[in-house]
């Protein structure tokens, strides 16, 4: 007979924000195992929080195997993802564990979207992008349900509170894609680039175009045919090679993370022209992440999932803001 499946882990939870996803998760009590890949780390995090752990490579799939056994949810947190996604998908199918990222890299959404199939066949759940997205999306399908048909979407993001090492590399593959939109229900490269105002309650600030990710995940989450996304600040990549990896620190203090918000505004157009906007003010991002993806793995170890490859807003809609502590979402218009 199966073991009992109730449990959550969470790999690469050594790293920067995999350590404060596990805080968060001790913090609701949940039953949690941690795993990594670095054995000193691993070992010593889990004596920290009093967890059991497990050491292994990515790549090592009977490991895999026996960390999932009593498992009910994997939260994946060792990015960049582009080197992760595949073998811990993989290894959720095998082990039949629903699987949750918090990547920001397009090619991790389609290929859960590429696995959605398989996924049904499984009875699991696969979420890339359960991180900021998990808000983001929320916003995105609240606006949707105040305008007849939903025709075009724009979101600008305000970030605060630095970028990790992780994020760092991560920022390489996303930057690589160059400035991506999606145009009558196509992804295509945007022949227009240009920056655009959005508001944060009562700051404006000017955004660049950039593709987030939303340009999938809301496009599964709503089926909106024209997205376009914008930063409020150029990716860390964009820096590179004047940035040196070594010398940067792990991520931002306690005291940076906590010195600022994040906003996410998002406007929609209907087809008959009317416009909706609202925005989401949230914890500084490496704070708001860890936050929202133990919320949607809070919610599966409750039972509450919707089998296949899933967005964050298809799963959850916007009800998920509510078990999001410290965010709120504000109509502007
Ligand atoms: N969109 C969002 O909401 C959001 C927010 C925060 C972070 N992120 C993403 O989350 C990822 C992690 O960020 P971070 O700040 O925690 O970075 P980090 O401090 O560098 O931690 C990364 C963790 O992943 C592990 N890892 C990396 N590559 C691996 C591989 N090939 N096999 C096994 N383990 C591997 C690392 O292990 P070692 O210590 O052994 O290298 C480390 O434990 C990044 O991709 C970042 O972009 C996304």
């Amino acid at each position: 007979m199966r073991s009992k499946r109730n449990k959550l882990l969470i790999y690469g939870a050594a790293g920067y924000t995999g350590q404060i996803i596990a805080a968060r998760a001790k913090a609701l009590n949940l039953d949690f195992e941690i795993a990594g890949r670095n054995p000193y780390k691993t070992q010593q995090l889990a004596e920290e929080l009093s967890v059991n752990y497990h050491v292994f490579d990515v790549e090592t799939e009977y490991a895999w195997q026996k960390a999932l056994q009593d498992k009910q949810v994997l939260i994946n947190a060792a990015g960049p993802f582009k080197y992760t996604g595949e073998q811990a998908m993989k290894a959720c199918l095998k082990a039949g564990v629903h699987y949750l990222d918090i990547s920001a890299e397009m090619e991790t959404y389609r290929l859960a979207e590429s696995l959605d199939e398989e996924a049904k066949a499984a009875a699991i759940q696969i979420i890339s992008g359960a991180g900021l997205f998990v808000s983001y999306d929320a916003l995105v399908v609240h606006l949707s349900k105040l305008v007849a048909e939903p025709n075009s979407l724009k979101v600008g993001f305000r970030h605060y509170g630095g970028f990790s090492r992780g994020s760092v590399l991560s920022s390489k593959n996303i930057a690589a894609l160059g400035t991506l939109i999606r145009r009558n229900g196509d992804i295509i490269d945007n022949p227009d680039p240009r920056p655009r105002v959005f508001s944060f309650g009562d700051e404006k600030v000017e955004c660049m175009p950039t593709p987030l990710g939303g340009i999938i995940l809301s496009y599964k989450s709503t089926g909106i045919p024209n997205i376009e996304e914008f930063f409020s600040l150029k990716l860390p990549a964009s820096e590179l090679p004047n940035i040196t990896l070594e010398n940067l620190p792990d991520g931002p203090t306690i005291q940076e993370r906590a010195a600022g918000r994040n906003g996410i505004a998002a406007e929609i157009t209907g087809r008959n022209g009317k416009v909706v906007k609202a925005w989401v003010d949230a914890p500084s991002g490496y704070d708001f992440t860890p936050l929202s993806v133990v919320a949607v793995a809070y919610r599966v170890l409750n039972n509450d999932f919707k089998v296949g490859y899933q967005s964050p807003g298809s799963a959850y809609g916007e009800d998920i803001l509510q078990d999001i502590p410290n965010t709120f979402l504000f109509d502007t218009i």
